[in-house]
């Protein structure tokens, strides 16, 4: 077995080699060519995902139709070959199971009924009523582990407390996370029980995913960059903690991906502080650094910048050959450093692939050094 770096904190007990080679890397095996995804790679940039959302109607229904959702899992899969699907849904599908209004108008984003004040926490539908709500989501789960190749591994995610709680603050997207600070200021017993809530709720979705068949889940902390200090600690760890040792006591083999989006030197230790099999970095984050610093305590995922699959050329190859050598001493799963956007080239997708799956081949033969 080729396992050259100590698992990571939480991880699963030794068992037999996993087939998958995601499982792989999340397992600590460095492989000469690094698994790959896409984050968003069921998205708008696709014209078969816009031909079925257009089927669908609109974005929430595509969510809540089984067979359409897995349809649009597929489609990067048959396009790309990618070597993991993730479950097509979307992380503020947790608030509106918990009670609240939830709507995505084209052009603006997602707009949402909010919970500020503790009369609204308060009324948030307990726990176990979200799955009353998101039962189709595990039937999609269902279809995909029917209809997946045997080697595409399947991801399963929720939003992470403190991103999905700034969407219940603002009710909508914003681009500093004031509400949600301002409310943590101001209140943070009721911001705490917030987080509460959502935590319970996620530990729950999470769980069920599992049980429908997700191999791997994701926690998407997109927004983690905007806590500091102690903050980042009670909002982005801790939480994050509490989710993963739930998770590991029911559900021992199975990895967690944590993606605390723009945590910078917080990256380092995230994996030992909460748990997770794996980090998912950025695009500011320097990959050199990250091998030495996060790499050290198990696998990373990313993180080429979303930009070069609308730019795509030389710049693309060049930075995607500097980010599979940077990390070719540890495990690795290649991904984004965010999601895909809407106006990406398919045709620059593929170049990605080729060039990661290509990348042994030109290391071998002493190209690209
Ligand atoms: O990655 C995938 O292919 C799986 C599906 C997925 C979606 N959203 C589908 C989606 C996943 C993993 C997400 C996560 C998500 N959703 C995050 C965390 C990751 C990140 O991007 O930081 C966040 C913050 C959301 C909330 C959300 N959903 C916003 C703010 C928006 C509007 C912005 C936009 O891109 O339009 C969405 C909509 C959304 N979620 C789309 C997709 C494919 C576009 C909807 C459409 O078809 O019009």
């Amino acid at each position: 077995m080729d396992i050259n770096r100590p698992p990571p904190a939480g991880a699963a007990p030794p068992g037999p080699r996993p087939a998958k080679t995601i499982l792989r890397a999340l397992a600590g095996e460095t492989q000469p060519v690094p698994p790959i995804w896409m984050m968003r790679q069921a998205g708008r940039y696709l014209p078969e995902y816009r031909a079925t959302r257009a089927q669908a109607g609109d974005f929430l229904s595509l969510c809540y139709n089984p067979d359409l959702a897995a349809e649009v899992t597929l489609q990067p899969i048959r396009r790309y070959g990618f070597d993991a699907a993730i479950l097509f849904a979307d992380i503020l599908l947790v608030p509106q199971a918990l009670g609240l209004d939830l709507w995505f108008v084209t052009g603006e984003g997602p707009l949402l009924s909010t919970a500020t004040t503790p009369a609204e926490v308060a009324a948030l539908k307990p726990t176990p009523a979200i799955h009353d709500t998101l039962s189709p989501i595990y039937e999609t789960v269902r279809i995909l582990r029917r209809e997946l190749p045997a080697e595409t591994t399947l991801i399963g995610f929720a939003g992470a407390p403190w991103t999905v709680a700034t969407y219940m603050i603002a009710g909508r997207g914003t681009k500093d996370q004031g509400p949600a600070r301002a409310l943590l200021t101001a209140d943070r017993a009721t911001f705490a029980a917030l987080i509460d809530r959502v935590t319970d709720a996620t530990i729950e979705y999470l769980s069920a995913q599992i049980e429908a068949g997700a191999e791997v889940v994701k926690l998407f902390d997109s927004w983690a960059g905007s806590l500091r200090g102690p903050d980042f600690d009670d909002f982005a760890v801790a939480p994050a903690a509490k989710i993963i040792a739930a998770l590991k006591a029911r559900h021992p083999a199975v990895p967690v991906i944590a993606f605390p989006r723009e945590a910078g030197p917080r990256y380092a230790g995230f994996a030992r502080a909460t748990g997770a099999d794996c980090v998912a970095l950025d695009n500011s984050v320097d990959a050199t650094w990250a091998a030495q610093n996060v790499q050290r305590d198990g696998c990373v995922q990313g993180n080429l910048a979303p930009q070069h699959m609308v730019t795509g050329g030389q710049a693309l190859v060049d930075e995607t050959r500097r980010i599979v050598r940077a990390f070719s001493g540890g495990p690795h799963i290649f991904n984004l450093g965010h999601g895909i956007t809407p106006d990406a080239d398919p045709e620059n997708v593929a170049l990605m692939v080729r060039t990661v799956r290509e990348a042994r081949e030109g290391c071998e033969a002493g190209e690209g050094r």
